[in-house]
């Protein structure tokens, strides 16, 4: 099975895609976190990157598609789970037709629907374990008292993001409106939309989902 999380910066792709690798062995592919990778390590694109993305704007169609075409070559598995990829109309075709070129269908495309106020105060409390990426919020899901990670163990840094605060976030969120947000209207045409609530709590989401995969 192959779906998209489809949502504005805030919206809880990453903490449920981790929720279904966790469920059903899933491999998560999220644009972010690749490009955050080539940032880390200091490759030619990660440096192109790292300014655009620091800024809230969208990297190119070229750089991403090209991401997600080496994974999808690469790597085999229970399903993928696509977290903020496709984000353009132009990443949506390619997306078709990566996926139809190795055999494989869309089945599913979960849109979370979250209000702007929720996704700023949700953005601007979130942390991450530098180890293994698990995802905190100093409001909901604070970081443990004992510096260890919940999901690795791991004594951890827990990192914040560059683009985690209220200037990028404004960017952010338009660049969501006005080139991700029409993928709505593309993939309700081609029957796969699903919609969740996403302002409820984790684990009612996490069941909301399900039942929309198992349906
Ligand atoms: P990316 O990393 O994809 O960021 P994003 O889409 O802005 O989404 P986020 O990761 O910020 O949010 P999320 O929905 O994963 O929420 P999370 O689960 O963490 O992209 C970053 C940048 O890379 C882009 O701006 C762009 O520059 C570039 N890029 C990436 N893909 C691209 C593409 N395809 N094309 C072009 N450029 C691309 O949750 C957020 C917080 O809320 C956490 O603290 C969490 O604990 C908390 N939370 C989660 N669920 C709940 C809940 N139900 N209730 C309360 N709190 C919750
Ligand atoms: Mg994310």
């Amino acid at each position: 099975m192959n779906i998209i999380l489809l949502g504005p910066p805030g919206a809880g792709k990453g903490t449920q895609a981790r929720f279904l690798v966790e469920e059903r062995g899933m491999t998560q592919l999220s644009t972010g976190d690749m490009l955050r990778e080539a940032k880390d390590s200091g490759t030619e694109m990660g440096k192109v990157v790292a300014g655009v993305m620091a800024r809230g704007e969208l990297v190119t169609d070229e750089i991403v598609i090209g991401l997600i075409r080496e994974k999808l070559e690469g790597e085999k598995g229970g399903g993928f789970i696509f977290d903020g990829f496709p984000r353009t109309l132009a990443q949506a075709d390619a997306l078709g037709e990566l996926l139809n070129d190795c055999g494989e269908a869309l089945d599913s495309v979960i849109e979370m629907q979250v209000d702007d106020e929720a996704l700023v105060a949700r953005i601007t409390a979130r942390s991450t374990c530098g180890n293994c990426g698990e995802v905190y919020n100093d409001n909901t899901k604070p970081v443990p008292a004992d510096g260890k990670c919940t999901s690795c163990g791991e004594l951890a840094e827990f990192k914040r993001r560059a683009d985690d605060n209220e200037d990028s976030l404004k960017i952010r969120l338009m660049a969501y409106y006005k080139q991700t947000s029409p993928l709505i209207g593309y993939y309700h045409a081609k029957g796969n939309l699903n919609s969740v609530n996403g302002l409820g709590d984790m684990a009612e989401i996490k069941t909301a989902m399900s039942d929309i995969l198992d349906k």
